[in-house]
């Protein structure tokens, strides 16, 4: 859970929007909820044509906008936080920025050295790199990194981005990475993107996550300026992407901007009960259990024995949305709790059949009852 400066700040991210990220990580109450990581994306080294990139001895240099990278991360972990970098295996970032390619080591010697505790590796210009678009390609640069992460003597968590190519899930745990981008970039794009991340179940157990990318809501990227401007995703669509991310147990990372958090955004980001569905202990990715041209239903199972249950509606028009016990294999009576809510709306026997918003969610939890 944290932050990372792509989908506000892109190439104009300085530390001192880092720092003021951090501050509104606390002051907002997130961190209270769990959120942790400040990560930085692309855009903190030198810009192909801004040589130097590397000092004398190899060591890749930020740009001026990175004054001093140690003091940056001192300052994210004297508030109790974690500090996030990003760096690509190919020889240039995706935005024309110094990569590791042939400095892979150095690069994570130099990264643990200045305090960062989350590396985002992402694909970019490897794809000069490699030779062919066999798998054997498509491992080397991670299983390359995530070798030297692990006989780094300094926790890193290792995030591998390539936007799912090659059926990324089924090899990206083995390389050691903690969670791997499954789709393409989200852009502002709809809410209900995310679901093609939904069938990668069976991929997802604690430390190795399936990641359908970043949180947009609130004021994300898109104008001129820094501000940003309001997402165009309805707050019903709102609800629904969250519970999305939190029933498949997704990495949450909030991409917009933390200055300009109203209370709407951050309840949706900080909701006790739908966070806890997304970081049971379990660690169980929930998965569709049915679905059809207006609707589908995700189900996870908790630690506890109870279940939690999305019904989501992507009709323009609210609509009913039925479960059968049947349908997700429970039997008996069951409580149900709503969990945007926070409220008990009875015991049912056999099925629950709610109205849903318009491209919404109705997100309940299901305890059996004795
Ligand atoms: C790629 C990644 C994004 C972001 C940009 C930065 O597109 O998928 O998440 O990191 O690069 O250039």
């Amino acid at each position: 859970m944290g932050w990372n400066s792509w989908y506000i700040f892109y190439d104009s991210v300085t530390d001192q929007d880092m720092r003021q990220a951090a501050d509104a990580m606390i002051a907002t109450g997130m961190a209270d909820f769990g959120y942790q990581y400040v990560n930085i994306d692309d855009c903190w080294a030198k810009k192909s044509g801004d040589e130097p990139y590397r000092d004398e001895n190899g060591v890749i240099l930020p740009n001026a906008n990175f004054p001093d990278m140690k003091a940056l991360t001192d300052y994210i972990h004297s508030k109790g936080l974690k500090a996030g970098i990003y760096t690509s295996p190919g020889p240039w970032t995706c935005a024309g920025y110094t990569g590791s390619f042939r400095h892979e080591q150095q690069d994570a010697l130099t990264f643990a050295a200045w305090g960062f505790d989350f590396l985002k590796y992402d694909w970019c210009s490897y794809d000069s790199i490699a030779v062919d678009r066999t798998r054997y390609e498509y491992v080397r640069p991670y299983a390359l990194m995530g070798e030297i992460l692990k006989n780094v003597d300094y926790d890193i968590v290792y995030n591998i981005c390539q936007y799912g190519m090659d059926r990324v899930w089924e090899w990206a745990a083995s390389t050691g990475g903690n969670c791997w981008r499954t789709t393409d970039d989200i852009r502002r794009s709809s809410s209900f993107m995310g679901l093609d991340n939904a069938s990668h179940y069976e991929y997802a157990r604690p430390g190795c996550w399936n990641d359908p990318d970043y949180i947009l809501i609130g004021w994300i990227g898109g104008g001129s300026g820094k501000e940003g401007i309001p997402t165009s995703i309805s707050p019903n669509q709102q609800y629904a992407y969250m519970s999305l991310w939190s029933i498949m147990a997704s990495p949450l990372v909030f991409s917009g901007n933390m200055t300009r958090l109203d209370d709407f955004t951050v309840n949706i980001l900080c909701n006790a009960e739908v966070i806890e569905t997304n970081q049971d202990p379990l660690g169980q990715q929930g998965r569709v259990m049915k679905q059809d041209d207006e609707s589908f239903v995700l189900a996870k199972d908790m630690e506890d024995g109870s279940k939690v249950v999305g019904l989501f509606n992507i009709a323009p028009v609210a609509i009913p949305v039925r479960i059968a016990w049947n349908d997700l294999a429970v039997s008996g009576p069951q409580r149900i709790r709503d969990l945007w809510r926070q409220k008990d709306l009875g015991n049912f026997e056999n099925s629950y059949e709610p109205v849903v918003p318009a491209r919404g969610v109705i997100l309940v939890r299901l305890f059996p009852e004795k």
